[in-house]
């Protein structure tokens, strides 16, 4: 899978966004290690709060899947180029340190990026790690 297919995919999984109070559109295409492709898109609520972006529900796809070896994110939205929100990096972080971020404009113009320059010294699963000990020390 190239990177030109992953974008386009994500292209057409933004027409699917259900934005009826931001009219903000957003798609995500990723590819795992074992090369199975989720794609996604944002998903409002009329209570606001439980709205879900389109990288958050393409990685909840695949997860709930069980595929949690995601290598690549491609993330298109309706701005130039559409970074990803503080949430969605940390849940990016939760499967993968060096996932692979591809921000696009079309098949021709995007960005790449490491996760680790989009959340650096970021806190994940190996912080939680010991858990016996920590008890242990209340
Ligand atoms: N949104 C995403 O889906 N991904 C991002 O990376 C940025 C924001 C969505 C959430 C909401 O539906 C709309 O864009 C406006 O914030």
């Amino acid at each position: 899978m190239n990177k030109k297919k992953l974008i386009n995919m994500a292209i057409k999984a933004r027409k699917n966004a259900y934005v009826p109070y931001s009219r903000f559109h957003v798609g995500a295409a990723l590819i795992t290690k074992s090369g199975k492709i989720y794609t996604g898109c944002n998903i409002e609520s009329a209570s606001y709060t439980p709205t879900n972006c389109a990288e958050r529900t393409a990685i909840f796809k695949a997860v709930s899947e069980g595929h949690r070896d995601i290598e690549t994110i491609v993330i298109i939205g309706d701005s130039e180029f559409t970074y990803p929100c503080g949430v969605c990096r940390q849940v990016m972080r939760e499967f993968n340190k060096n996932m692979h971020v591809i921000i696009a404009k079309d098949e021709n113009n995007f960005k790449e990026y490491t996760l680790e320059e989009l959340l650096p010294n970021s806190f994940g699963p190996e912080d939680l790690k010991n858990k016996e000990e920590r008890c242990n020390e209340l």
